[in-house]
């Protein structure tokens, strides 16, 4: 193992101090992101893994708070009939109209199902477990594969970025999340397992490139439930890192019971406990993306 992975670690260079980052760069705390000058069109950014339990929602929540902290406007979409995002902002998705019912009848303006959440800046349209049912009721429609990215384009121009949290699974949903988006995130967690899957994921984003949207871009692979205390996460982070080198994101969120107390609360960890490692994490997260083009 080099060096470099051993959490933040000071190489004295002659008179210059490098601080390295957990993924062996040099550590970059990234400006805060300029206010837009304007709004929309939305670049969306799927979030996928089809291993369960990695940080997808948490990622999603956080994310998508942190870029509204800084002056974004970010609509963040239930994709998984378990609703666990719905539930870690706080919405009840009962008997309000929700993905699902706009996915079934693409006529319908978005809007209708657009709740906000006490986050300025941050809107849901959240899920239920009637999601469930869609893969089997949309496998014959005409164009299956483009549903989701149709029900989009009629509300991307409200919103900077649009985050879709998706299930755990590489099913007709998380193709549509893949076809609609412009760019993935991929959330993985810092332990044993963490690269197996990945390849079928890598494959099923190269696929829909193929033949479904040729702009798909990686936004980024990122490392969650980090802890630079033990050994094995950090030989995890330098597997990753040898796997998708400069794909990895610099930031590393580290693990911490703090995000399911959040999700309890039904609050962003942002808002939660603003003054957290967590949540600087995601807010340095947030400064990442827009600086790397991921997000304006
Ligand atoms: N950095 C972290 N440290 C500790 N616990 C975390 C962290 N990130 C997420 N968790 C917890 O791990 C569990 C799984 O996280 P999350 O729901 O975000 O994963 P997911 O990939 O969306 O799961 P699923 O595949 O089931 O949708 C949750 O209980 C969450 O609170
Ligand atoms: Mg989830």
């Amino acid at each position: 193992m080099s060096a470099s992975t051993k959490g933040t670690a000071k190489a004295a260079r002659g008179a210059d101090e490098v601080i390295l980052g957990p993924t062996g760069r040099p550590y970059q705390g990234f400006a805060t992101p300029p206010k837009l000058e304007g709004h929309g069109p939305a670049r969306i950014i799927a979030l996928c893994n089809q291993k369960g339990g990695v940080g997808k929602t948490t990622t999603t929540i956080n994310l998508a708070a942190a870029l509204a902290g800084y002056g974004r406007r970010v609509l963040a979409i239930d994709f998984d009939p378990q609703g666990a995002l719905s539930a870690g902002l706080a919405i009840q998705p009962h008997d309000v109209p929700t993905i699902y019912d706009l996915l079934l009848d693409t006529k319908r303006d978005p809007r209708e199902a657009v709740v906000h959440t006490r986050v300025e800046g941050l809107d849901v349209i959240p899920a239920n477990i009637d999601l469930s049912a869609a893969e089997v009721h949309l496998v014959n429609e005409v164009a299956r594969e483009t549903i989701l990215a149709r029900v989009l384009r009629k509300i991307a121009p409200d919103y900077d970025v649009i985050l879709v949290d998706c299930q755990p699974s590489l099913g007709l949903l998380t193709v549509n999340a893949l076809t609609a988006a412009h760019g993935v995130l991929i959330p993985l967690e810092c332990e044993f397992f963490a690269l197996r899957g990945v390849a079928l994921l890598i494959e099923t984003i190269d696929k829909v490139r193929d033949r479904l949207n040729p702009a798909i871009e990686l936004d980024g692979v990122l490392a969650t439930m980090y802890d630079p205390r033990t050994l094995h996460s950090r030989e995890v982070l330098e597997r990753v890192v040898d796997a998708f080198g400069d794909d990895v994101l610099e930031t590393v969120i580290g693990r911490t019971v703090k995000f399911p107390d959040a999700s309890v609360s039904g609050m962003p960890i942002t808002e939660f406990a603003p003054e957290h490692a967590a949540a600087q994490a995601y807010l340095r997260l947030a400064r990442e993306l827009v600086a790397r083009g991921a997000v304006a």
